[in-house]
């Protein structure tokens, strides 16, 4: 059973081996001498597992998820590793990882196996869910919770701090069609608020059809027929052939 993990866990950790081992150890200045070569609590990898192995399983966790071996093991940051108690299970997430672990065997070995054709090179890892943050979640459905606690105002400021930290990183998706997924859910509840979104989003795709194509939407539902008027042509001026902003102005010239 332990073997397996090492297969079914192993293909990615296969090519992070190029990388020089001192690198592995991510983002901690240093060396594997500093690591302990005998391991006394390991629960699901083999327990005759080398360093370097282990390691690059630490190293995948460490970069699937953002985070340092501080995390999941008791020591300080900047403090020697070697001073660490990496065998010990005091900090929760080191047992969730566990959890982790044997759902991420349990995929690729009983699941992904029974997928006709399948691509054996394709295998779930942690940073598939993860994309490098230690709570896996879509960007619109953080925002959407957001908004539910704490309003609109905080939705805005949660959004440009996320994209100051995160943009160009593989961890949320700042395309322009979130923040209008997220008015269009919005628009339930508030026009207002579901304005102040679309502003948001104006404000990083000011050349945007489909975002002035909704602002309209929303002026109209407020009754605001001539504000709504300049949304669709402005949209229609941006993308010719939308289709939907082009119904707008006729039936509101009409
Ligand atoms: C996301 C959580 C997580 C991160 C981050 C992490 N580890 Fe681990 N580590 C674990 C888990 C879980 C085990 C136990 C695995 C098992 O039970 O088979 C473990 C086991 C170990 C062990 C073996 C301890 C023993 O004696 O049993 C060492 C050494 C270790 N990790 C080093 C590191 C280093 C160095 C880093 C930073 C590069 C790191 N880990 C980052 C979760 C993590
Ligand atoms: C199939 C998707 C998926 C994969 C693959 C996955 N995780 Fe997770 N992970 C989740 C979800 C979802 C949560 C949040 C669970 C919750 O709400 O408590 C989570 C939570 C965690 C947490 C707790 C985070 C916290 O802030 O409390 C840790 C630690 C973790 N995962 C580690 C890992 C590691 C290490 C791997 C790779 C061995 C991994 N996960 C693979 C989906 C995944």
């Amino acid at each position: 059973m332990k073997i397996e993990i090492v297969l079914h866990l192993s293909s990615r950790v296969g090519r992070a081996c190029l990388i020089t081992t001192a690198l592995l150890v991510a983002g901690n200045q240093a060396s594997t001498a500093q690591l302990p070569d005998e391991f006394t609590n390991l629960k699901v990898l083999p327990e005759d597992i080398d360093q370097r192995t282990l390691i690059n399983y630490m190293r995948t966790f460490s970069i699937g998820l953002g985070v340092r071996c501080s995390t999941c093991h008791v020591g300080e940051e900047g403090q020697d590793l070697s001073e660490y108690d990496f065998a010990s299970d005091d900090k929760e997430m080191k047992e969730t990882t566990r959890v982790m672990m044997r759902m991420v065997q349990a995929i690729n070995g009983d699941h992904l196996t029974e997928v006709e054709n399948r691509d054996e090179s394709n295998e779930v890892t942690c940073a598939t869910c993860h994309r490098g943050v230690s709570t896996p979640r879509m960007l619109p459905d953080v925002l959407a919770q957001v908004y539910t606690e704490e309003g609109i105002d905080a939705t805005v400021s949660q959004y440009r701090e996320m994209r100051d930290r995160y943009y160009g990183s593989y961890s949320y998706d700042f395309g322009e069609g979130n923040l209008n997924e997220l008015a269009n859910t919005v628009s339930n509840s508030s026009l207002d608020d579901a304005m102040a979104i679309l502003q948001l989003n104006d404000e990083f795709f000011p050349n945007s059809a489909g975002i002035h194509y909704l602002m309209g939407e929303v002026l109209l539902a407020k009754d605001d027929r001539d504000g709504a008027l300049a949304k669709f042509r402005r949209a229609v001026e941006i993308w010719p052939q939308h289709r939907n902003a082009q119904r707008r102005i006729q039936e509101l010239e009409g």
